[in-house]
């Protein structure tokens, strides 16, 4: 492996900074024995309540799980159709197939965000749902999403896997539609020691079903009231969590300066930095640019110790696995125009301003600015 004078992302630096505390977590923990859904993950669900705003937060294995387990709170399955965006991760689309329902794609907007208007244009008699993905770590233009939900009676579920610390209008990702989830991914800004994930919502019913679907359905020891899975956010993960969502408003801040940095330095105008609007707090899980000759620049980056990737380089519509969905190369012109273009540049809490420095210069170095 290539060892970048500017690395992507940094994990074991974050176990430096955190070293005593994440031990005495799982000190705490394992000296009780007690590893699955006891009182730490409750607790970590409480204080995510009271971060978030939202009236109900169900943890759970993951974040693809969790946007399974709204789905099918919702009793969104065989014959319903879903309308999301073809720039995410495949989770989002995954989730929908794996339900059995019909992923139906809508363009996106210059911030990679769904479109809202291209959202009403796909609307059938057979939608049943809107899945926007707040992506990067922006929340999409919920207002217009809500709105269309409103008027044509669809449910909303929140691909917030990326937005734990970013709002829209003051409030917080994931807590708009009928559901929200969120991935707690060591990449994320929250993040696990391993596979994490939650699901947000205001709503009663919503809550308590997932609640039961993430445990086999199950509603004391005894008794099974339906079939579910096995999706829990073990209690070391939660102990973790506790600790880690204290730091969050931190970690998000020096994520927010490089990035303040980088758009100081980077000059060359072939690269492209969507702005943020006055109403938007970015969590900046990621640190985006859409960028001329990216592949060329990509290797210009590598040979300068600089190490990007490319989020993602094939929109959700061209892959082979969504084939039978039958669309073709052109129907996404904005989203498949970005997948060319979408570099995520060395972004996190831990680079220093000469590594920020060094990565802006390669770029400006590459296109001569
Ligand atoms: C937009 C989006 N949706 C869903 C997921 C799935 O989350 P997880 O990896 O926790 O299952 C991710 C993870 O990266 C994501 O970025």
């Amino acid at each position: 492996m290539t060892d970048f004078k500017v690395p992507f992302i940094d994990l074991p630096q974050r176990f430096v900074e955190e070293r005593e505390e994440l031990l005495a977590c799982v000190e705490r923990v394992l000296a009780k024995g007690h590893l699955v859904m006891t009182p730490e993950v409750a607790e970590f669900e409480q204080k995510v309540v009271e971060f978030t705003g939202a009236k109900h937060c169900v943890s759970c294995g993951n974040g693809t799980d969790g946007l399974m387990l709204a789905l099918w709170a919702l009793g969104i399955g065989k014959g319903d159709e879903v309308i999301t965006t073809p720039i995410s991760f495949v989770a989002s689309t995954g989730s929908i197939a794996h339900v059995g329902a019909t992923p139906v794609y809508a363009d996106v907007r210059d911030d990679q965000n769904i479109d809202p208007a291209e959202i009403e244009k796909k609307i059938t008699p057979r939608t049943k749902a809107i899945m926007p993905v707040h992506w990067g770590g922006r929340v999409a233009d919920m207002t217009a999403i809500l709105d269309i939900a409103k008027r044509h009676n669809l449910k909303v579920i929140e691909d917030s896997a990326q937005s734990m610390g970013a709002y829209y209008h003051d409030r917080h990702g994931g807590t708009f539609g009928d559901a929200g989830t969120i991935s707690m991914h060591p990449l994320k800004n929250l993040n696990a020691i391993g596979d994490g994930g939650m699901l947000l919502t205001n709503d009663d019913e919503i809550a308590r079903k997932t609640r039961l679907y993430r445990n086999h359905g199950l509603q004391d020891r005894d008794t099974c009231v339906m079939y579910g899975v096995n999706s829990r956010l073990d209690s070391l993960n939660a102990e973790v969590l506790k600790f880690r969502l204290t730091r969050l408003g931190e970690v998000i801040s020096r994520r927010r300066h490089n990035v303040a940095i980088y758009q100081d330095m980077i000059r060359a105008k072939q690269v492209h930095i969507p702005p943020v609007k006055p109403h938007e707090v970015h969590s900046y899980v990621m640190f985006i640019v859409q960028a001329e000759n990216r592949d060329e620049l990509k290797a210009h980056l590598e040979r300068r110790g600089v190490q990007s990737l490319v989020y993602y380089g094939t929109p959700l519509h061209l892959h082979p696995a969504a084939k039978k969905l039958g669309y073709e190369r052109g129907d996404f012109p904005v989203a498949e125009r970005q997948a060319a273009r979408v570099l995520a540049l060395p972004h996190h809490q831990h680079l220093s301003e000469t590594q920020i420095a060094q990565a802006a210069n390669a770029v400006n170095e590459f296109y001569g600015a």
